[in-house]
């Protein structure tokens, strides 16, 4: 017989033992047992980074994980397509994301038909369908809390991502936002230029913006599973704030040679930056970059144990700026955390908790500067999704607190108001756009507290 022939011969063999004549047992050896035993994540990775995976629903024996699905109604035993784990697995069908979709789509469908199939040679063994409740069985599904579960979800961290990494991306223009340079804008016409010459210069790496958060988020996310000696990764998963998305725009332009031109960059520690520094260590914008690389990293890792252990991951970028001038007794680049409280008319007294947050340097010319994030309580969240990130006008105190221990070097996400401020001052504020107008404090409004 010819190779063809043999292979058909085979095929018609297997396939004429149908699921009907196979007991559920021989399926589960068969068909479930190589994803649980799979050193790779199962199909749900689309969506879920970590802290559940279609293993978590699988136990070591045909019955038990049978009974254990019942018994938590992810079978259904009249309708077995019908059953809840089938929807769970086919979930990745509705992504939006049409090529997350098309990456873990062979997998899930095999995923989906070997459970399918169990199932159905489940149900026809009525002995083990009527099998009683098994109340002291282990069940199956994540062994986390079903919060760590929604955060560790792609559709979170992305949203994190917007709010904490895409929304800054304005300090990094025109060198690596692409999708902003607008060549019907005439203003346009030099950053285009300068970003072409990088691009000729360094390569397509410079594009590290893409068109979406989406895109953009993915394509850091692929580089940092490359691991290369010679450089480190964008987003350093081992060492979250040793990420080159970080140390790059943190760093001086590379030293000067004995030729007096501008050396290599340096893509290792000490890294240096073609752009030079275009944000500073512990501003508003590196703390954001901080949080939600640690945040991702942990995220992915499966790290985080049980709710408590959660950050609140509640700040909302805004264009709002608070101007501080005349802190003439405190040391230049020292680092300021400001909190708004706003009036209450009702109880007469300061919000309990602040409404937004900055965390900034002290200038040479001793002011502060500080772009805002609200900060959303639990309650506040969904109505600030749909207003908009904005405060209103009105009367609020703003309480300044010092880094004094340099608590910050060692997590740049904490903060600080545990403690007395260090000073306050209550202003009417405007809350308008941008830098020009900035809700400026003089410095005779500033109250020091010893
Ligand atoms: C297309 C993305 C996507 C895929 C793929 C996906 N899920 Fe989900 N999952 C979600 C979303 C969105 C939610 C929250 C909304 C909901 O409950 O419908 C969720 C919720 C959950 C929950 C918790 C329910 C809750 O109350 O929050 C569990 C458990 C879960 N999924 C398990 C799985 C398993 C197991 C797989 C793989 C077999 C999987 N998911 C595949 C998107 C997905
Ligand atoms: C004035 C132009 C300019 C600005 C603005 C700028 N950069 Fe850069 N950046 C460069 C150049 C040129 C390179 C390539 C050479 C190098 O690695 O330093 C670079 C490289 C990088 C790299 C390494 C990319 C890789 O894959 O090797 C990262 C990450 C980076 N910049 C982040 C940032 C971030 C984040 C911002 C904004 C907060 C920023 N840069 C602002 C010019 C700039």
């Amino acid at each position: 017989m010819r190779q063809f022939e043999v292979l058909a011969v085979i095929i018609i063999a297997i396939s004429s033992v149908s699921a009907d004549d196979r007991n559920a047992s021989a399926v589960f050896a068969e068909r479930i047992m190589p994803i649980f035993n799979s050193p790779d994540p199962s199909s749900c990775v689309q969506c879920h980074l970590s802290s559940v995976d279609l293993k978590d629903y699988i136990r070591p024996s045909s019955r038990d994980t049978f009974l254990s699905l019942r018994d938590q109604e992810l079978i259904d035993v009249k309708r077995p397509r019908e059953s809840k784990i089938l929807h769970l697995i086919a979930m990745g069908e509705s992504d939006p994301d049409s090529l997350a979709k098309r990456i873990h789509e062979q997998n899930r469908k095999a995923e989906y038909e070997a459970f399918a199939t169990w199932i159905e040679s489940c149900c026809k063994d009525t002995d083990l369908v009527n099998a009683p409740t098994q109340n002291d069985a282990a069940s199956v599904g994540p062994a986390k809390p079903l919060e760590v579960v929604r955060h560790a979800r792609k559709d979170r961290v992305l949203d994190s991502f917007v709010r904490n990494i895409w929304s800054q991306r304005m300090r990094c223009f025109p060198c690596h936002t692409p999708g902003e340079l607008d060549p019907d804008n005439p203003m346009h016409a030099k950053p285009i230029e300068r970003h072409k010459e990088f691009v000729a210069q360094h390569g397509a790496k410079m594009n590290i913006f893409k068109e979406t958060p989406e895109k953009t988020l993915r394509s850091l996310a692929a580089s940092s599973r490359t691991h290369r000696k010679d450089r480190l990764p964008l987003i350093n998963l081992e060492n979250p704030l040793q990420s080159l998305l970080i140390l790059k725009p943190t760093s001086k332009l590379p030293a000067k040679g004995d030729d007096g031109k501008i050396g290599k960059p340096s893509s290792q520690i000490p890294v240096s930056h073609m752009g030079g520094i275009k944000m500073h260590k512990d501003d508003h914008s590196y703390k954001a970059f901080a949080a939600w690389l640690q945040d991702y990293a942990k995220s992915t890792s499966g790290e985080y144990k049980n709710g408590e252990s959660l950050p609140k991951d509640n700040w909302y970028p805004t264009q709002h700026v608070v101007r501080i001038k005349g802190l003439t007794d405190w040391p230049n680049l020292a680092t300021v955390q400001i909190f708004v409280h706003r009036w209450d008319t009702e109880t007469e007294s300061w919000s309990k908790e602040p409404v937004a947050f900055t965390q900034s340097k002290v200038t040479p010319r001793k002011i502060v500067n500080g772009v805002l994030f609200v900060l959303a309580q639990d309650d506040s969240r969904k109505e600030l999704e749909s207003t908009g990130e904005t405060l209103l006008p009105g009367k609020v105190q703003l309480r300044l607190h010092l880094d004094h221990e340099d608590a910050l070097s060692s997590d740049p996400t904490l903060f600080l108001n545990a403690n007395p401020p260090d000073a306050t001052a209550i202003i009417e504020a405007e809350f308008n756009q941008g830098f020009k107008n900035a809700d400026i404090v003089e410095a005779d409004q500033v109250v020091h507290h010893e």
